[in-house]
């Protein structure tokens, strides 16, 4: 350490004294650029001069400090050429095949092979060098055999669709490579957050509050369960669980599994976690809540925290969130409302009633990478009560987070996480919603939803189609029953039957490559299929395009 601060200041002081000898500097500089300068002191020069050099002094000051910079780069090591051929070839490749191929409804959703065949096609092993055309080779084989998640008929998960502008942002981000804790390493980035993350509270209507980019809901859905804790049991964080009463917490039996995974990793117990349950459409019941609270209660338990869905994981369910609030206002607990998936509807006028209640919530998982089309990852957990991320999480390393740093220090957020180094997730998100605006969000969340709602729609008119339920978000489930299986008697082999229906048609549609589409069983319903809409480039063509497809798919099973 010692002989770097002299190696620093040797090359500082000779420097300076270069600058001093060249005498290069022909008008007065400003304040800032005789800072720039060193102090250097000016040479008078004629009026004549002075004005010719006015022209040129920026130009000069630039030249001045490229200089200053050429003779510190003396000594330094010399930097190894950059590869920009290999960079612009990879960056054609990624534009051209990558994103533009991708979103083309003509090209295939995947190209699938098995585990064994696709070690055979991509050479995964590593160990001597690789030339850059092989290496250029094996991204092409990395987009091949990739699933285009971009592609319009990707309907398998609740994120989809690439944005070119947040595109972009995943680019710059990549570039500048930040690590979002101190102001001092990512100040764009910590002025950025900040903004993204008020407007969000103003969609919320928290009044005040804070959040925190997390990498992914789940574990936005653990922030919540560990600052309810702490909130409720501020000793936990020195004494442990060991120093709080047997605490528990109710989610309905519908929610996110990362609720069940947040609370076996707090430490908490899976006894702890009560299922509460749902009504036919999959929305939590709020009489059964307060039942569960009082039973709990009764068995000596100490109920703290109460998780309500915003667009379940499966049927895509609203939780009521106003009635679970007046309990939670009754008891005194928690409440976080999970809208991991969709939380995206408070960006439009005419679906955001589906959240009503959720400004009176204590926090909220939100992850724009779902219905807002934003590429993974970008998730927050948003909470009303400010500094209480900080409070909870903060270690306070010293080489981190100096309390006398020159500057605002309360742009240093790196301490309200439970991470140390943490990837930007704002610019992404940053630079989509400066291109589309608040409308552009708008309209696209109204487009998604007007989409699931057709689908719902052609699925109830066309032939061999059922409807489990009618949507409430944009995810659409349905039953596809064959020909020969229509108008019969609907026994256990019959269901049998049906059950076979969805893995048979994914597997077909996954060879051909045709589209996306998941499938699952659920409670008392055998497998169905679950489609998604999650992809703001989405249109009712594209809704056609699923029943034909699985009529096509299916019609000989
Ligand atoms: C309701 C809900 N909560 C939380 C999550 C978890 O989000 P992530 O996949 O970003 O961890 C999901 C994921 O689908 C979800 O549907």
């Amino acid at each position: 350490m010692a002989s770097c601060i002299t190696e620093s200041h040797k090359v500082h002081s000779s420097a300076h004294k270069r600058i001093h000898e060249r005498n290069d500097f022909e008008v007065e500089p400003t304040e800032k650029q005789r800072i720039t300068m060193f102090s250097e002191k000016p040479v008078r020069k004629s009026n004549k001069e002075n004005s010719l050099c006015n022209n040129i002094m920026t130009l000069k000051t630039k030249e001045t400090q490229s200089d200053n910079h050429k003779k510190h780069e003396k000594k330094a090591p010399k930097q190894e050429k950059v590869k920009h051929e290999f960079l612009d070839k990879l960056y054609e490749m990624m534009l051209r095949d990558g994103f533009m191929k991708a979103r083309d409804r003509n090209e295939k959703v995947l190209e699938f092979s098995h585990p064994e065949d696709l070690k055979k096609k991509i050479d995964f092993e590593l160990g001597s060098k690789t030339s850059d055309e092989k290496i250029l080779s094996l991204c092409q084989d990395v987009i091949k055999y990739s699933v285009k998640v971009a592609h319009p008929r990707f309907f398998n998960q609740l994120y989809g669709g690439l944005d070119e502008y947040s595109l972009g942002g995943c680019w710059l981000t990549e570039t500048m490579n930040a690590s979002l804790y101190t102001y001092e390493v990512s100040p764009v980035f910590a002025l950025m957050e900040r903004v993204v993350i008020d407007k969000m509270l103003g969609k919320i209507g928290f009044q005040d509050g804070d959040a925190m980019f997390c990498p992914g809901g789940s574990i936005s859905n653990m922030y919540a369960l560990n600052i309810a804790r702490y909130f409720q049991y501020p000793e936990v964080k020195k004494k442990g669980l060991r120093g709080i009463p047997e605490i528990c917490a109710f989610t309905s039996e519908k929610c996110h599994y990362s609720i069940a995974k947040g609370v076996a990793f707090m430490g908490m117990g899976l006894d702890n976690l009560i299922s509460v349950k749902t009504d036919a459409i999959g929305k939590m019941i709020p009489e059964d809540l307060e039942k569960k609270i009082l039973e709990a209660k009764e068995q000596g338990m100490t109920p703290y925290f109460v998780n309500a869905t915003a667009g379940t994981t499966v049927f895509g369910a609203f939780d009521p969130i106003d009635e679970i609030a007046d309990i939670c206002k009754k008891y005194g607990l928690w409440l976080h409302v999970d809208g991991a998936w969709g939380g995206g509807a408070l960006m439009s006028k005419k679906y955001r009633h589906l959240l009503k209640g959720v400004e009176r919530a204590d926090s909220m998982t939100w992850n724009p990478h779902k219905l807002m089309g934003v590429p993974q990852q970008c998730s927050l957990i948003f909470t009303r009560h400010k500094g209480l991320l900080e409070q909870c999480h903060s270690a306070n390393a010293a080489y981190l987070f100096q309390q006398d740093k020159f500057y605002d220090v309360s742009y240093d957020t790196g301490d309200k996480s439970i991470q140390c180094g943490r990837k930007n997730d704002v610019l992404k998100l940053w630079i989509m919603w400066k291109n589309k605006g608040d409308e552009g969000f708008e309209r696209d969340i109204d487009n998604q939803f007007e989409c699931a709602e057709y689908l719902a729609e052609l699925v109830k008119q066309r032939e061999g189609f059922e409807l489990l339920l009618e949507p409430e978000c944009t995810n659409v489930c349905f039953y596809y029953i064959p020909e020969r299986l229509r108008g019969k008697e609907r026994t256990d082999e019959w269901w049998s039957e049906i059950s076979k229906v969805g893995p048979k048609v994914k597997e077909a549609m996954m060879k051909a490559g045709s589209m996306m589409v998941g499938y699952q069983p659920d409670g008392q319903f055998v497998n169905f299929f679950r489609m998604i809409v999650s992809n703001l480039d989405i249109v009712k063509s594209d809704m056609e395009f699923v029943v034909d497809e699985i009529i096509r798919l299916g019609k000989d099973l």
